[in-house]
């Protein structure tokens, strides 16, 4: 991997802001020199609408950002640009599959299964259409360590199970989950599965082919890239079968005025104009990770978690919700007698910026037990030093604190 110093030079955030240290990637990343000039770009030279003019500043828009869509292929290792659908994020992607394909596949008595450690976008979604068509949800439940506790697996996917819809790295605990194992279990039993890859896929290596999950999902802006912007993948067979929740321009191929014909995948799924800019911005984004390598990322990244968990189990009073091998950089803690949101507080005033609360995942929360906690999530631009300074802020705030 490139070292670090060139790497936070290539992102102007860490130029406008020096002192700071950046723990939060997990609400979102910062974005590469290559993301923003991609963005501005595209509005100062051949900013114009995509898929309909045919002048010549259209068909390079048009090109740019179809070309995302090969790159995002590629980088998921789907074998069809068909495959990939754009939406605004993770959350509309679920949301997609709940309404679009649930809607049309699932009715009463059907059931689907979670995890208890899903963030709320892919819990919300199956609750809206539960109630409506009269499924029953159920969830994984997790073991002490944080990671899932699969013991009841072959119950819990019964004849009934249509759909596990599941988080592949937990934004809370970090845990990474063997989606594999899930996957081919569901399969086995008829289940369609659905990957929410949201914090998985800026730290780790992603083939939807080799997982052989129906749907996955991410957000543009996890992986250095811009907000607004956000992947769909699923399978061609699946895809067709399935029905686009907004209508408008672009997912049409007739219109009458009795009714109106779709359009070939995968643009019968994006209804009127698309995020351009941030579609087009997202393959910078991709490339530079690539181009970083994602398994140098991972063992990277997987260095300075470990080292940021030693030192936070040598803070007295401290306790780790996922204190498990197999995970992403991400910890959520919490300190005896000291309110998670006052120790982050604390430490913004010393320029630190880490999450504190329930992470969008309740149920997660309820569980453990808590109704909050701190979360330090790290990137590759996160250095050995910072978690140094971090743990002799978290020791400065706790003596400001107790
Ligand atoms: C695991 C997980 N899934 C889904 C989402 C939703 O992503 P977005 O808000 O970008 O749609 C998040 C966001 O934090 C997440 O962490």
């Amino acid at each position: 991997m490139k070292n670090i110093k060139k790497i936070r030079q290539d992102f102007p955030f860490f130029n406008h802001n020096p002192d700071m240290i950046y723990f939060d990637n997990a609400a979102t990343t910062h974005k590469p020199n290559s993301v923003i000039e991609s963005i501005s770009k595209y509005y100062s030279y051949y900013n114009s609408n995509v898929h309909r003019g045919i002048y010549k500043i259209a068909e390079k828009a048009t090109h740019e950002f179809e070309l995302t869509r090969d790159v995002v292929k590629d980088f998921i290792g789907s074998k069809n640009r068909e495959s990939i659908i754009f939406t605004s994020g993770a959350t509309e992607s679920i949301n997609l599959v709940a309404h679009g394909w649930g809607k049309h596949h699932l009715s009463s008595g059907d059931h689907i299964l979670l995890s208890q450690m899903e963030h709320h976008s892919n819990i919300v979604p199956w609750h809206m259409i539960a109630k409506n068509l009269g499924l029953n949800i159920d969830f994984i439940p997790i073991a002490d360590n944080g990671e899932l506790d699969l013991s009841h697996i072959d119950q819990l996917i019964t004849s009934k199970t249509k759909l596990i819809s599941i988080v592949h790295q937990s934004n809370v605990l970090g845990t990474i989950n063997p989606i594999k194992t899930i996957i081919k279990k569901a399969h086995e039993k008829g289940a369609l599965v659905l990957i929410d890859g949201a914090q998985s896929v800026a730290h780790q290596e992603i083939n939807v082919i080799d997982l052989d999950c129906d749907f996955f999902v991410f957000s543009g802006h996890k992986i250095y890239g811009p907000t607004g912007v956000g992947v769909l993948y699923s399978k061609l067979d699946v895809l067709n079968q399935m029905q686009p929740i907004v209508g408008g321009g672009e997912m049409i191929k007739e219109v009458t005025n009795t009714g109106f014909t779709l359009n070939h995948l995968p643009w019968r799924f994006e209804a009127g104009t698309p995020p351009i800019s941030e579609v087009i911005a997202l393959k910078e984004a991709i490339k530079y990770i690539q181009e970083l390598g994602v398994s140098n990322i991972f063992e990277y990244e997987n260095k300075l978690i470990k080292r940021a968990e030693n030192q936070l189990l040598d803070i007295k009073g401290i306790k780790i919700y996922s204190p498990n091998k197999n995970k992403g950089p991400t910890i959520a803690f919490n300190i005896d007698n000291i309110h998670s949101y006052d120790l982050t507080k604390v430490l913004d005033e010393m320029k630190v910026a880490i999450r504190s609360g329930h992470h969008c995942a309740q149920p997660l929360m309820d569980t453990i037990g808590i109704s909050s906690s701190n979360r330090i999530s790290l990137s590759f631009y996160n250095t050995l030093d910072e978690i140094d300074n971090f743990i002799s802020k978290i020791n400065k705030s706790l003596d400001i604190l107790i």
